[in-house]
């Protein structure tokens, strides 16, 4: 079974909250934040998730594409965050960042785009709640899922498995039901998707199929 976050960014803003309640059957939600400094797009900000979070039982899993997660992330976590992720390639102090973030008192996750090495982790994996393996060069939804990010979970699998360590792995960027269970395969336990379930005439029917990838 898989945990499966739909992506608002796919999402109809005029009408979040009964977009965000159509896809409530899901575990997680996930929520993309962009600066236009770090990826070429601006999404939103912690104002726009703040409210929903009373509104739907759903985990808020954060994704922050922005230059200055440190600056920014205490506004996010008090607007509801369990998982706040950061980039690997936005900070230069990466474990400060992680041990900043956790005594903030939630549960901390690193992301990678697709031509970051999955190894640049390897000094980290011990101190992480979550790690996000981007298929997709961050910052859009609707792009094709890039398959280099399959050997990068199957690493983070096994590192985990041999290691006992306590990380999730999520992957995040062209999952439909194809992708996502060649994700599963190679061990993922959280797929993202914005498109695949926004998009989809049966939003219930494509979540249950994805968790039963
Ligand atoms: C891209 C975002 C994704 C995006 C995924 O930068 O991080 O979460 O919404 O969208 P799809 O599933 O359409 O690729
Ligand atoms: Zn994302």
């Amino acid at each position: 079974m898989a945990i499966v976050a739909p992506s608002i960014l796919s999402a109809n803003f005029n009408n979040l909250l009964a977009e965000v309640k159509s896809v409530s059957s899901a575990e997680f939600l996930h929520i993309d934040v962009m600066d236009g400094h770090f990826v070429p797009n601006i999404s939103i900000g912690a104002l726009v998730y703040k409210h929903l979070k009373a509104e739907v039982d759903m985990v808020m899993d954060v994704h922050l594409m922005i230059a200055d997660p440190v600056k920014y992330a205490k506004d996010f976590v008090e607007a509801g965050a369990d998982y706040l992720t950061f980039h690997y390639e936005a900070v230069s102090d990466v474990l400060g960042t992680i041990k900043y973030i956790k005594s903030l008192g939630v549960k901390v996750g690193i992301s990678i785009k697709p031509n970051t090495k999955v190894e640049v982790l390897d000094e980290y994996l011990n101190e992480l709640d979550l790690i996000l393996v981007m298929s997709v060069e961050p910052g859009f939804g609707g792009q094709k899922f890039i398959e280099t990010s399959l050997a990068k979970i199957e690493y983070l699998r096994k590192q985990r498995d041999e290691n006992d360590y306590l990380y999730l792995i999520e992957v995040d960027g062209g999952i439909n039901l194809e992708t996502g269970k060649l994700a599963v395969d190679a061990g993922v336990d959280i797929l993202v998707a914005g498109t695949s379930i926004f998009k989809s005439k049966n939003r219930e029917k494509i979540i249950k199929e994805l968790k039963d990838l």
